[in-house]
C-alpha cells in the first residue's frame, strides 16, 4: 500500500536526512530489502524499509538532528517512505516532548527545574537565562539558540543540570558550578563548548564528583569506573572483560539460567522481579524468534545510575545483553535509551561497534556458532516509556501508551514475540554472576537482596553522587557516605525510590535499604533515589512538581490517571495557595479519593504511583501550612 501524502515538501536537507537513514528514495525503494541497519552500519532501503514502522521514531530523530525540528514538509516524507498515515504519524511525534513541531532554533539548551535541581538554584539559573537569553523557548535574534526548562536529565548529581544540545552531530551534556551558569549555557548556545565536559580531564574531575568511590575496592557493579577506559575494548578484556561470555559458553543456556536464579538477583528497574524466573520463561518459550531489550529509559526524577554505567562500561552491557541473548535463545538486541543521554549513546556505539568488530557480536559470537547483536534506539522524552510494553509500542514506532498486562512481555512482547527486559543495572550483575557463580552472588547482602545495589544520592547532601552499598547497609549508612546534610542542617526528610517513591522522616536512618527493610516500611526502593531534603527546604514546592510531573507525563490512555493527575495537581496547587475547596478536612478526604482512584484503576504503575509521594508526605508533614511564608 502506498500512501499518498499532499501539501507541504521537505527541504533539501530534510530530505536528505531522511534518505542516509533509509536509502535515498530513488535508488532504494524497490530494491534491498532490510539489511541489519543497525547503529548506521548499512542503509535502510526498498520496499522493506517503507513498511517499517519501527523506523518513524529514528526516522524523525534524523530530521530533528538535522535541522532541528520536524516540519509538515518533513513529515509527510517520512509519511510516504514508512507507509504510515499522517494523522497517525501526527499523533507519534506530539506524543515526546523532545520533538518540536514548531520551528526551534538548532541549539537548545535544556535546563533541568526538576527536584534535585531546585534544590540547588535551578530557578535561579532560569531568571538567569532568561535575562541572558530571553523568555524560555524564544530566541533573542534570528539564528541564535534558545533555552527551554525540563524534567530531571539524569544528572542530579551535577545539579543544577542543564543538556545542550547542537542539532546535527554535536550533542552535549553540560553541568555547571553555582556560579557564571547562564553565562557558560550562553556561550555554549554559539558554539563554544570549552568550558563543557569535554575536555578529558574535566570529565574525570567531573566522574570523581560522580562517582566518589571511584577506584575504591570492594565495588562490584562500579568496579571499572573511572579505572578503565570505556573506549577500550582491549582495556575492557585486560580488566577480565567478556570471561563471562566465554564461561556462558562453556555453562550452556540451562547453566546460565541456573547461575542467575541461583543469585536470586531481582530486577532493578524498580518492579524487583526475579531475573532468573524471567529468563527461564523466555528460553522456554515456544515462539522461537525473542528479544533481549536493555531498559535505559531512566527518567525517573533522581534517577542516573543507568547513565554512569553506560557511559563509564559500556562493553559490560554490551556482554551482559550477549549472555542474555545466549540463554534465552533471542538473536536481536535493543537498547532503549533515553534521548538526553548523548554521552551514554557514543560510548554504547562505541562498544556495539567494537564488539562487532572482534565478532564478539554478529554471526557467529566468539567462535560459538550463535548469533546476536544489538541496536540502539533513542527514547525522545516520555517518561512512561520506561514501562516495559510502552516501551515495545515506541519501539515499534508508536505513541508510548502501555498495554494490558498480561499477556506479559516474556510470551507476547516486542512485534509480538517473547521478550526479555532487564534494565541497566540488573544487567551489569549478569558477568560477574556468570563468571563466579549465582552462591557468590548470594553470599553478599540480606535473605531477600542479594548483592548490592547503586543508590543515586541528591538533594541537600554533601556528596551528592552514585554510590554502591551491599544491601543491609540502612539510610544512615548512606547519608554518612556521602557526608550528611549540606550545611550540617537538620535532616527533613528523604525521598526513597523517586516520584514514583515516597517519602521518609529523619526518624528512619535505621531503614535497612532493602527490598524487604523498605517493603516492611511501607516505602520503596524504586529505581534507587535518595533525595535529601533539609529542615530548610520547601517541600510544598516539592510536591507540586511531583504533581506536575505525573500530569506532564501521563499517556492519557487511561482517565483514573489522565484526570486524576490534573485533579491532584490543581489540589496541591490550592492548598499552596492557601485557597481550599472548602476547608481542610475536606481538600484531603479528596486527595484520599483521588489517590485511590488511581491505584486501584489506572492500568500502568505510572497511574498506580501518582499519589504515592504526596500521600507520604502528607502523612509525615503539612508542608502547606507549616511554612506559609513559603
Ligand atoms: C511508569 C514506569 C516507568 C518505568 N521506567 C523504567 C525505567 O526507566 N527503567 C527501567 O529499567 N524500568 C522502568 N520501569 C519498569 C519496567 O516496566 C520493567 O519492570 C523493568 O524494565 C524490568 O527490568 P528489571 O526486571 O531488570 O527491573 C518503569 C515502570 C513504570 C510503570
Ligand atoms: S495509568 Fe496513566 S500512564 Fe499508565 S496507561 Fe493509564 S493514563 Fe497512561
Ligand atoms: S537532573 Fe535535575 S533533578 Fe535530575
Amino acid at each position: 500500500m502506498d500512501i499518498q501524502v499532499h501539501g507541504a515538501e521537505p527541504s533539501p536537507e530534510e530530505r536528505a536526512a531522511v534518505d542516509r537513514l533509509l536509502g535515498a528514495a530513488s535508488s532504494g525503494w524497490e530494491g534491498g530489502g532490510r539489511d541489519i541497519a543497525r547503529d548506521g552500519r548499512s542503509a535502510q532501503g526498498g520496499r522493506a524499509a517503507r513498511e517499517q514502522r519501527e523506523l518513524l521514531l529514528p526516522a524523525l530523530h534524523a530530521v530533528q538532528d538535522s535541522v532541528g525540528w520536524v516540519s509538515e514538509g518533513a513529515l509527510n516524507y517520512i509519511c510516504q517512505r514508512l507507509t504510515v498515515p499522517p494523522a497517525d504519524a501526527w499523533g507519534v511525534v506530539t506524543f515526546y516532548h523532545l520533538f518540536a513541531t514548531e520551528p526551534r532554533p538548532l541549539n537548545v539548551v535544556h535546563v533541568c527545574d526538576d527536584l534535585a535541581c531546585r534544590l540547588r538554584g535551578a530557578e535561579t539559573l532560569c531568571a538567569e537565562l532568561e535575562v541572558e537569553l530571553g523568555p524560555a523557548g524564544e530566541a533573542k535574534r534570528a539564528g541564535d539558540g534558545t533555552w527551554l526548562r525540563s524534567p530531571c536529565l539524569g544528572l542530579c548529581e551535577r545539579a543544577p543540570a542543564a543538556l545542550v544540545v547542537h542539532a546535527g552531530p554535536v550533542r552535549e551534556t553540560a553541568s555547571f558550578g553555582p556560579v557564571g551558569q547562564a553565562l557558560t549555557l550562553a556561550r555554549a548556545l554559539e558554539g563554544d563548548t570549552t568550558e563543557l565536559l569535554t575536555a578529558p580531564a574535566a570529565r574525570l574531575a567531573a566522574l570523581r564528583r560522580s562517582v566518589p568511590q571511584a577506584g575504591s575496592p570492594g565495588l562490584k557493579l562500579l568496579s571499572r569506573v573511572g579505572a578503565v577506559d570505556p573506549a577500550s575494548l582491549d582495556a575492557y578484556r585486560d580488566a577480565g572483560g567478556y570471561r563471562a561470555l566465554e564461561r556462558a559458553i562453556a555453562l550452556g543456556p540451562a547453566g546460565v539460567i541456573a547461575e542467575l536464579t541461583a543469585s536470586q538477583l531481582v530486577g532493578r528497574g524498580g518492579a524487583a522481579f526475579p531475573a532468573g524466573r524471567k529468563w527461564e520463561a523466555v528460553a522456554r518459550a515456544a515462539e522461537t524468534t525473542r528479544y533481549v531489550i536493555c531498559n535505559a529509559d531512566e527518567s525517573e526524577p533522581g534517577t542516573f545510575k543507568d547513565r554512569v554505567l553506560l557511559e563509564e562500561d559500556p562493553f559490560a552491557i554490551v556482554e551482559a545483553m550477549t549472555i542474555a541473548g545466549f540463554a534465552c535463545g533471542a538473536e536481536e538486541g535493543f537498547v532503549y535509551l533515553r534521548g538526553e543521554y548523548p554521552q551514554a549513546e557514543v560510548r554504547l556505539r562505541q562498544a556495539i561497534a567494537a564488539a562487532r568488530a572482534a565478532r564478539l557480536l554478529g554471526n557467529d559470537v566468539d567462535g560459538a556458532d550463535f548469533r546476536f547483536d544489538i541496536e540502539i534506539r533513542r527514547g525522545a522524552g516520555a517518561y512512561i516509556c520506561g514501562e516495559e510494553t510502552a516501551l515495545f509500542e515506541s519501539i515499534e514506532g508508536k505513541r508510548g501508551e502501555p498495554r494490558s498486562k498480561p499477556p506479559f512481555p516474556v510470551e507476547v512482547g516486542l512485534f509480538g514475540k517473547p521478550t526479555l527486559v532487564n534494565n541497566v543495572e540488573t544487567l551489569a550483575n549478569v558477568p560477574w554472576i556468570v563468571l563466579e557463580g549465582g552462591a557468590a552472588f548470594r553470599a553478599t547482602g540480606t535473605a531477600e537482596s542479594s548483592g548490592t545495589k547503586l543508590f543515586c544520592l541528591s538533594g541537600e547532601v554533601n556528596r551528592p553522587g552514585l554510590y554502591e552499598v551491599p544491601f543491609g547497609a540502612t539510610l544512615g549508612d548512606l547519608l554518612a557516605l556521602g557526608g550528611g546534610v549540606t550545611g550540617g542542617r537538620e535532616l527533613l526528610a528523604v525521598l526513597l525510590g523517586g516520584a514514583a517513591g515516597s517519602f521518609v522522616g529523619p526518624d528512619r536512618l535505621s531503614l535497612p535499604l532493602t527490598f524487604e527493610g523498605t517493603r516492611a516500611a511501607g516505602t520503596t526502593l524504586g529505581s534507587g533515589v535518595v533525595l535529601v531534603y533539609s529542615a530548610a527546604a520547601d517541600l510544598g514546592d516539592a510536591l507540586v512538581r511531583i504533581a506536575e510531573f505525573f500530569r506532564h507525563e501521563s499517556c492519557g490512555q487511561c482517565v483514573p490517571c489522565r484526570v486524576g493527575t490534573v485533579r491532584q495537581l490543581e489540589l496541591l496547587q490550592r492548598l499552596r495557595r492557601q485557597t481550599p475547596l472548602g476547608d481542610r478536612a475536606q481538600e484531603m478526604a479528596l486527595f484520599a479519593e483521588l489517590a485511590q482512584a488511581m491505584r486501584d484503576a489506572s492500568i500502568c504503575g505510572l497511574g498506580q504511583t501518582a499519589s504515592a509521594a504526596v500521600a507520604s508526605a502528607l502523612a509525615l508533614f503539612d508542608p502547606f501550612t507549616a511554612n506559609p511564608s513559603r
